[in-house]
């Protein structure tokens, strides 16, 4: 089966064509540096961007892979969630695909399609497994159930999503958007043990990072530890957060496989936290290749491959019901 798989929801324009669960060609244009001068993602200039984008990329993805549009089998976009705008614009561009090529045309979850990335790039990972996703909307734990497209929220965030944390505090220490890798290369000069700063919602299923970002902002104002320490200890903390809650899900759950996706997952020293956390448990990790960590088509497509295959939508339902968007749109 030939996927094409369309991803607009934020601030990545990408498109991928899957045959079933193998990638073809991807292509990904990121948005990045165009909001890196406002301090956080505009939707209108998302929107316009996607605009101009989406086609150059349908292109470029048709003479990449050597497929012609119409041995396309299934068109599959991500309807929800996201910026409004930026979502219009892919599902526009699937709805007049789907309806010229005479192609089915399958809506896909973004936080499914960032689940599931993990078992794209581990061909052999099958559910049951507990999953955490952390990105710039979102710091949600699922079990993934063995049952069809089964995702039962478990714990999520109360305020702030990890990522938007990384783009927080990444503006206190002088870098910008997109805060991650800023933070991350920041971090690798320091130590994560200068300073232990607060761990919220221990005894939860939830997450709070907002208390996080103001012991922060005041380690900055004392004026003591280096720029380097306060990243690498605000970033060991986030990632032993949440090593921390997905371990404990785990054992409630009965789960020995944990999954660890979404742009914070790109992460290097936070995987290691998951990796040597996990193993101490006797439990396995998963994580996407980096590539696939952060938004992209090929998520999309291939969890509609899935959606395909496994023909009962029923649990599958139930995700767009469960997960919240916690994004603040514009971080004024
Ligand atoms: O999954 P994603 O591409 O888009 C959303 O669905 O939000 O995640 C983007 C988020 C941003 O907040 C970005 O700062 C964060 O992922 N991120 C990282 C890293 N790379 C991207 N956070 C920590 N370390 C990184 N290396
Ligand atoms: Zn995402």
């Amino acid at each position: 089966m030939l996927i094409l798989g369309i991803e607009t929801s934020c601030d990545e324009t990408s498109l991928a064509i899957l045959r079933d669960n193998h990638i073809l060609a991807s292509e990904t244009f990121s948005q990045g540096d165009i909001h890196a001068v406002f301090g956080g993602v505009v939707p209108e200039v998302a929107s316009r961007n996607h605009l101009a984008k989406i086609v150059p990329l349908f292109s470029k993805i048709i003479d990449a892979s050597g497929i012609s549009p119409d041995k396309l089998d299934l068109i599959a976009v991500t309807n929800a969630p996201g910026l409004i705008g930026a979502l219009f614009v892919g599902v526009s561009f699937a709805k007049g695909l789907a309806f010229a090529l005479k192609k089915p045309l399958v809506p896909v979850h973004h936080l499914a399609g960032h689940i599931l990335s993990a078992e794209l790039s581990n061909q052999g990972l099958i559910p049951p497994y507990a999953a955490i996703v952390a990105s710039g909307g979102h710091t949600h734990i699922y079990d993934v159930c063995s049952e069809p497209l089964c995702f039962k929220l478990w714990g999520r965030t109360i305020d702030d999503a990890a990522g938007e944390a990384f783009d927080k505090v990444a503006k206190m220490l002088g870098g910008t958007y997109p805060g991650g890798p800023f933070v991350e290369s920041l971090a690798l000069t320091g130590s994560p043990s200068s300073i232990k700063f607060p761990v919220a919602l221990k005894k939860s299923e939830n997450f709070s990072f907002s208390g996080l970002k103001t012991s922060v902002m005041n380690k900055i104002n004392e004026g003591i530890f280096s720029y380097a320490d306060i990243a690498a200890s605000f970033q060991y903390t986030v990632a032993i957060t949440m090593t921390d809650k997905i371990l404990r899900a785990a054992k409630e759950l009965n789960r020995k496989t944990i999954v660890v996706s979404g742009g914070v997952s790109c992460n290097k020293a936070i995987r290691a936290v998951f990796t040597e956390e996990t193993a101490k448990e006797g439990i396995d990790v998963y994580f996407p290749a980096p590539a696939l960590s952060t938004d992209n088509g090929a998520m999309i497509a291939y969890t509609a491959w899935r959606i395909f295959k496994d023909a009962d939508m029923s649990n599958y339902m139930d995700l767009t019901f469960s997960a919240g968007d916690t994004r603040h749109e514009i971080d004024a």
